[in-house]
C-alpha cells in the first residue's frame, strides 16, 4: 500500500526532516509511527498525502509512483486517502452532517448518495442522531470521531492519522484506536502517528520508530497483546521487549 525507497526530505531553509527512509506497509496492514517531537512523523504523512514532495527517493502509494503524478492528479490521489489530524480541523460553522459530507460534495456526488454515505459513516463512529448538531456542542472525543467519519466517508483504502488521540483521556483514546482496528479489520490500511506508548504497548500492531528523520526501529506485528499490558516499563524502542512476546501468526 505504501512503499518508500530512500526517501529524503529537506525543507526550504535547509532543515533535513527525513533521511533515507525505506519501508513498506502492506495492503491491509495497520502500523503505528512513533518518535520524538520533530522526528519527522508529520512530514512523512504529508509526503504520502502529497502535501509535500520529497527531495529525493521514491514513494509508491496504492500502486502509484507519487513522483510521476502531475499536479492535476493530486486530488484523485487524495480521494483514496483518509486523513485525520490531531486538531481535527472541523468547520465550526457547519453541522456534523456538513462536515462529514464535505469530501463527497467536493467530489461531486449526488445528494442522495451523500446522505446515504454520511449517515453510514456516522453510524460507524456511533454518532448517528448527532448529524444536525454543531461540532462545538460535542465532546473532544465526539469531535475526533466526526473527523474520523469525514476521513472514511470516501471509503479510502488508506487511513493516515496524526496523533488522533493526542487530546483525549485514556478511555477515549482506546476507543478511538479500537475504531481504527475496526476499519483495519475490513481491509483498510492504517498508519497512525502516536506518542501514546502506554496504549500501543497493549496493541499487537507493528511499530515504526523514527528518530531525527531516520527509521531507527521496525517492530513487527505481535499476534496477541501482552498478557498484562501494564508489565514492562521499557520503551518500545527496546526490541527485546517485543521479541519476547513474538509468537506464531494468527490474525483476527
Ligand atoms: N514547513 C516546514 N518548513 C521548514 N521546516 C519544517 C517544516 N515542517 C516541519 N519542519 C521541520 O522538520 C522537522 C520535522 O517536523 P515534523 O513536523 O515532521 O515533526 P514531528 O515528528 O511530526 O513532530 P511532532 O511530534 O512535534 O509533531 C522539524 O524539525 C520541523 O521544524
Ligand atoms: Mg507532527
Amino acid at each position: 500500500m505504501i512503499r518508500l525507497i530512500n526517501v529524503c526530505k529537506r525543507y526550504p531553509g535547509g532543515h533535513q526532516a527525513l533521511t533515507n527512509l525505506t519501508f513498506e506497509l502492506e495492503d491491509g496492514e495497520m502500523a503505528f509511527l512513533t518518535g520524538h517531537s520533530g522526528a519527522g512523523k508529520s512530514t512523512l504523512l504529508k509526503l504520502i498525502a502529497l502535501m509535500e514532495r520529497p527531495t529525493s527517493g521514491q514513494l509508491i502509494v496504492n500502486g502509484k509512483n507519487l513522483g510521476k503524478l502531475k499536479t492535476h492528479q493530486v486530488p484523485y490521489h487524495r480521494r483514496n486517502l483518509g486523513l485525520i489530524f490531531q486538531n481535527h480541523q472541523l468547520l465550526y460553522d457547519r453541522t456534523v452532517f456538513d462536515n462529514v459530507a464535505l469530501p463527497l460534495v467536493i467530489a461531486g456526488h449526488r445528494h442522495q448518495e451523500v446522505r446515504r454515505r454520511v449517515l453510514a459513516a456516522l453510524d460507524k463512529v456511533q454518532l448517528l442522531g448527532k448529524e444536525h448538531l454543531y461540532p462545538i456542542t460535542l465532546s473532544g472525543g465526539e469531535q475526533q470521531r466526526v473527523g474520523i467519519a469525514r476521513a472514511v466517508v470516501n471509503r479510502p483504502k488508506l487511513l493516515l492519522a496524526d496523533e488522533p488521540t493526542g487530546n483525549l483521556d485514556p478511555d477515549l483514546s482506546a476507543e478511538i484506536m479500537g475504531l481504527f482496528q475496526d476499519f483495519n479489520r475490513v481491509g483498510v490500511s492504517v498508519l497512525i502517528v502516536t506518542h501514546d506508548y502506554d496504549l500501543i504497548r497493549s496493541m499487537p500492531n507493528r511499530i515504526l520508530h523514527v528518530e531525527h528523520g531516520k527509521l531507527e526501529g521496525d517492530y513487527p506485528r505481535r499476534d496477541r497483546p501482552a498478557a498484562n499490558p501494564a508489565e514492562g516499563q521499557t520503551q518500545v524502542t527496546q526490541s527485546s521487549e517485543r521479541d519476547a512476546t513474538d509468537e506464531e501468526d494468527g490474525d483476527e
